[in-house]
């Protein structure tokens, strides 16, 4: 097992790139020697992502994309086989909070909640695995939350749409290891970024940093023997 250099060179997709986590994932990959594909919705906060990892690794992709935007996902895709080729690893990051009693949530929020956390994913899992099983290696990691265990107050929608991620990674990890693609849902508790600043109730100076939870991330997809730890949940020592 070479956990050490198994990510080296391999090509990911990053989601949620210009967030908190998804920042930390990107320079967490880029340290382990990947070739980064970096997508956001917000150009500038991507390409503050995209700088700080070009100081890691010079190679780096960005390119701006609402996930939310069946049109703008698949152009997305397509500018990173173009670009990069086919990848080996995906990072599905990206995702919404919204925080509302049930009645001030809409139908508008649930639909973008759910294509955001939800069919985003699918769509860039049900494109991209087949090229992973082809080449007979491929890692996906989905990250979840402890709303994909719990309901909490106020975040029915957001509840809902991480339970359906986690189910999406449990049925997708046994479809496809045979094809040794392995499908992960890492799912943090409250994390030390913008979304975290709308957990309700708790101190956000206690919250998961993103940058340990990043390295969890690289730690458990380069593990390469036969043994998968594919559903991960991230919590803190002290919750206050
Ligand atoms: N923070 C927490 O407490 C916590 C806890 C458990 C799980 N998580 C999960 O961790 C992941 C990352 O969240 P974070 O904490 O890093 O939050 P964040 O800083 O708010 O980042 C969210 C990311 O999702 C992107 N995004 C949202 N809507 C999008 C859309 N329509 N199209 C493309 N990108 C879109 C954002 O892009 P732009 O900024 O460019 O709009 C941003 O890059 C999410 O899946 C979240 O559910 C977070």
């Amino acid at each position: 097992m070479e956990a050490n250099t198994i990510l080296k060179d391999r090509k990911a997709l990053i989601t949620g790139a210009s967030g908190g986590l998804g920042a930390a994932i990107a320079k967490e990959l880029a340290s382990q020697g990947c070739r980064l594909f970096l997508t956001g919705r917000d150009r500038q906060r991507l390409a503050v992502t995209a700088n700080a990892v070009k100081t890691i690794a010079p190679s780096v992709h960005e390119h701006v994309a609402d996930l939310a935007n069946v049109a703008s996902l698949e152009a997305m895709a397509v500018q990173v086989l173009e670009t990069i080729g086919p990848i080996d690893l995906l990072v599905n990051c990206a995702g919404i909070f919204p925080v509302h009693p049930l009645e001030q949530c809409t139908m508008e929020e649930y639909d973008q909640c759910l294509a955001v956390n939800v069919r985003a994913p699918f769509y860039l899992i049900r494109k991209f695995a087949p090229l992973m099983a082809k080449r007979g290696w491929g890692r996906i990691v989905n990250i979840g939350s402890s709303s994909a265990y719990a309901g909490f107050r106020d975040t029915a929608i957001y509840c809902a749409s991480k339970h359906a991620l986690l189910g999406l990674s449990r049925s997708l990890s046994h479809e496809l290891k045979g094809q040794r693609v392995r499908v992960y849902c890492l799912s943090p508790g409250s994390v030390q970024t913008e979304m975290g600043r709308h957990v309700p109730g708790q101190l956000f100076e206690t919250f998961l940093r993103p940058d340990e939870v990043a390295h969890y991330l690289a730690f458990i997809i380069a593990f390469d023997a036969e043994l998968i730890s594919e559903e991960v949940r991230l919590n803190r020592m002290v919750v206050q």
